[in-house]
């Protein structure tokens, strides 16, 4: 049985006072024995939460990272500055990052690259539009996700990558994906990975969109559900620790 992996990402929001208040509602509401507990606030706050969560066993994360090592790419964060701040994590081709910033299938690959090259633990974020989906090539646009970062990396470091599937119809929405569609998609894509050589039977792969904490326990009781990459219910400590407690 894999550990639960249940990871918030704040997206771009949070405040000094709002972190402060809400990291301390977690270090009281979190019982994190048996799932390990990932936040991912934006970069301007890294250091800040990662000094007010101190010995608290909830890892700090990072939601993207720059695939360049160093030098002039304005306004860019690399991944050895993420480990330098103590983050052990990085969101790698969210789908808002994908759709909003061009990032290609080459691109998020590079930036997987970056994040291991960096002791960064990455987590690959892929998943179909609404629109995808109808059309029927959720399989074949998910597989192609996967397929990039593994032809890039190889099998080798690939078994290193958490996949986090979010169906992108799902994201924001409170159209939360059925257990079931979740459970075929994450199989798929393990077995996608198998096919590639990738040791896969380790590897986690977590569910996101519109997680909470009403869906969280029906999600991981399938076998291939092995945690959440949870967005808006991250903000709110008594939703998030209720998930976090639900692994
Ligand atoms: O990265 C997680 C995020 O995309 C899911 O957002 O608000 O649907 O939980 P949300």
């Amino acid at each position: 049985m894999r550990k639960k992996l249940v990871v918030g990402n704040w997206k771009m929001n949070g405040s000094l006072a709002r972190n402060e208040a809400l990291v301390a509602e977690l270090r009281k509401l979190l019982r994190p024995d048996g799932v390990d507990v990932v936040v991912c606030p934006p970069f301007v706050y890294l250091s800040q939460v990662k000094a007010l969560i101190k010995d608290a066993i909830i890892a700090v994360g990072a939601q993207s990272l720059s695939s360049a090592k160093e030098g002039a790419y304005t306004g860019e964060v690399s991944g050895s500055m993420l480990a330098d701040l103590g983050c052990s994590w990085v969101i790698v081709g969210h789908s808002e990052r994908r759709s909003g910033y061009g990032e290609t299938n080459v691109v998020v690959a590079t930036k997987v690259q970056a994040a291991l090259d960096s002791g960064v633990r990455p987590i690959l974020c892929v998943g179909e539009t609404l629109e995808q989906r109808d059309a029927g090539v959720a399989e074949e646009v998910v597989g192609s996700q996967v397929d990039a970062v593994v032809s890039a990396l190889g099998v080798e470091a690939a078994s290193f990558v958490v996949l986090a599937y979010e169906p992108v119809w799902a994201i924001g929405t409170g159209k939360t994906a059925t257990p079931e569609q979740a459970q075929a998609m994450h199989a798929f894509i393990r077995d996608r990975l198998v096919r590639s050589g990738v040791s896969a039977q380790g590897v986690k792969i977590l569910y996101g969109g519109s997680v909470t904490a009403v869906n969280a326990s029906l999600l991981f009781s399938k076998p291939d559900i092995d945690g959440a990459l949870v967005g808006g219910a991250s903000l709110v400590a008594e939703g998030f620790s209720a998930i976090c407690a639900a692994a």
